[in-house]
């Protein structure tokens, strides 16, 4: 048996390059700045260019190391252009999809525009971003890691959420299946799964009555912070702490997936 490391040098992050995509989100710049203060240099990728910077200033402000990429998740060139940028700069050892979007509409009410939109900004860029990622995430000296961000939504459905239920119950599925494809590569995929943290995406949704109605099923009895996730995500980007660990659904939701009535 090797020797028992040290719970800073489990988590230590300074040889690895990380990528957030959705870095300029609610949840997606927590990550950016715990993955920095973990000691990886991070891109920040995301549509605006104001609050990528905003997001890449916090981070060399505390010290860190960040820059920011432009990306659509919907446009593949985009996509493309935004990995042959980190493949020429040395690769990637953690990549994050944090791209998300929501929608209220009503399952009858929702239109095919709708549906793709949602489809596609939250599932069919885990396939575009993991395909053109796999290359130069392969076989890295230390391992690489995938953590893809699903949702509560992705279980029994939650009312209210149809397109974006279905989009990341994909996401949990897709991120099995990379599991599989990309073991002997050596890139470990896992999902990340949140309960109810207040973000962008999910204003209009969180009422007062759908926080009553979260919290009356969430053992904690109340929503989430962002920092909350930072434990489970260092965890799953450190190929040192989480080395055997793919494909799994790590709930961070105060106990919500594991409650029925
Ligand atoms: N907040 C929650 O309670 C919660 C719970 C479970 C899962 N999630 C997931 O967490 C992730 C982050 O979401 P958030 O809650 O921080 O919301 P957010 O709205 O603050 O962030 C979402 C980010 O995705 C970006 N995005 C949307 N479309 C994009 C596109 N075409 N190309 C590039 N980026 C795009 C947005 O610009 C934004 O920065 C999402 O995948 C979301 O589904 C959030």
């Amino acid at each position: 048996m090797s020797k028992v490391p040290s719970p800073s040098s489990l988590f230590d992050l300074s040889t690895q390059r990380a990528v957030v995509i959705g870095g300029t989100g609610v949840l997606g710049s927590r990550f950016a700045q715990c993955l920095a203060a973990a000691g990886a240099r991070v891109v920040v990728a995301g549509r605006s260019h104001e609050r990528g910077e905003s997001v890449v200033r916090t981070i060399i402000a505390a010290g860190g190391e960040a820059s920011f990429l432009e990306i659509d998740v919907t446009d593949r060139a985009s996509v493309a252009g935004v990995a042959s940028q980190l493949a020429a700069s040395g690769g990637t050892d953690v990549l994050v999809n944090a791209a998300g979007v929501n929608s209220r509409t009503p399952f009858s009410d929702l239109s095919e525009e709708e549906w793709q939109q949602i489809l596609d900004i939250n599932l069919g860029s885990v396939f575009r971003v993991s395909q053109l990622f796999t290359e130069q995430m392969s076989h890295r000296s230390g391992g690489a890691s995938i953590i893809n961000v699903s949702s509560a939504s992705s279980g029994p459905p939650l009312s209210r959420v149809f397109a974006y239920g279905a989009a990341k119950s994909g996401v949990n599925n897709v991120t099995q299946y990379l599991a599989r494809e990309f073991a002997p590569l050596g890139i470990r995929v896992n999902a990340l799964i949140p309960g109810f943290f207040p973000a962008e995406q999910n204003r209009s949704l969180l009422t007062p009555e759908r926080i009553a109605s979260i919290t009356a099923h969430t053992p904690m009895n109340r929503l989430g912070e962002p920092e909350e996730l930072d434990g489970a995500l260092l965890w799953l980007a450190s190929s040192r702490a989480s080395s055997f660990v793919t494909g799994a659904l790590v709930h961070v939701d105060g106990g919500f997936s594991a409650m029925s009535i």
